[in-house]
């Protein structure tokens, strides 16, 4: 395979959607994981099944990739859930969903990752979210698995030193994808971000030189934080 190689999580909606797009539009060949697929029809898109919280679905996505290249230039780590309610309302069981798929997910997609990384070159960007440093009221589990998700990539930042790989770890606000379709909240779409307004900072961030490193990237509506 010539061309560079990108995987991306959670490709069948919102921002892997978009995400996947673009890159296929720069020229990567993309491996997107979701588990219901997505209608992206490309010649250089590979839709593969993945249920990030289940460690044999992420080998399974892994043993796809293989088929096709040995090396991954561009990872997204963009897969995750959301769901709100007061903490007496929200059952151990959609506390653990938040962990395994927005926690342990991101631990199995980097523990297959490493067989696959170039010195110098591999970028991996995170999604994370404005609520992985700051609190939110009625997110309990959110804020928790993504505050989660930041310690295991510093940790991994300094564990993987030696690879020589780039991390960008994005921390966004509010944006105006399907993930606030399922949650019904009171609040406003005009104050979230557009999905192209988050693009404009991605690819910028994408196609920056790669001598540059952006180790954390926070951005959000100009009108703030929204709770
Ligand atoms: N929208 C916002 O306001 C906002 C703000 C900050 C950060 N973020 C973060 O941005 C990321 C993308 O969110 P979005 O707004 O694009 O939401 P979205 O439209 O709901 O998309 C979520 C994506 O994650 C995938 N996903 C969920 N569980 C998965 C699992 N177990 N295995 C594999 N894929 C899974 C979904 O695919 P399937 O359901 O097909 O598996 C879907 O493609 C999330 O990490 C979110 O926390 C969003």
């Amino acid at each position: 395979m010539d061309s560079r190689c990108a995987i991306v999580t959670g490709s069948s909606s919102g921002l892997g959607l978009e995400i996947s797009k673009s890159l296929l539009t720069s020229g990567f060949t993309v491996f997107g994981g979701s588990r219901t697929g997505t209608e992206l029809e490309h010649e250089n898109f590979y839709d593969v099944e993945l249920d990030i919280s289940v460690p044999a679905s992420v080998d399974e996505f892994y043993e796809t990739v293989r088929e096709f290249t040995a090396q991954v230039h561009l990872v997204v780590n963009n897969a995750g859930i959301c769901e709100m309610a007061p903490l007496n309302e929200t059952s151990a069981e959609v506390f653990e969903q938040h962990l395994t798929t927005n926690t342990l997910g991101p631990f199995l997609l980097f523990q297959g990752l490493e067989a696959f990384l170039v010195k110098h070159e591999t970028h991996i960007i995170s999604i994370l979210s404005t609520a992985a440093h700051y609190g939110y009221p009625n997110v309990a589990a959110y804020n928790a698995s993504k505050f989660g998700q930041l310690g295991l990539i510093e940790s991994l930042k300094k564990e993987w030193k030696d690879h020589r790989v780039r991390f960008t770890n994005l921390f966004p606000g509010a944006i105006d994808t399907p993930l606030w379709d399922k949650l019904g909240t009171k609040f406003s779409r005009d104050k979230m971000l557009r999905p192209e307004d988050f693009m404009a900072v991605f690819d910028f961030l994408v196609q920056a030189p790669a001598v540059i490193q952006f180790p954390e990237v926070t951005f959000l509506h100009r009108e703030g934080y929204l709770e």
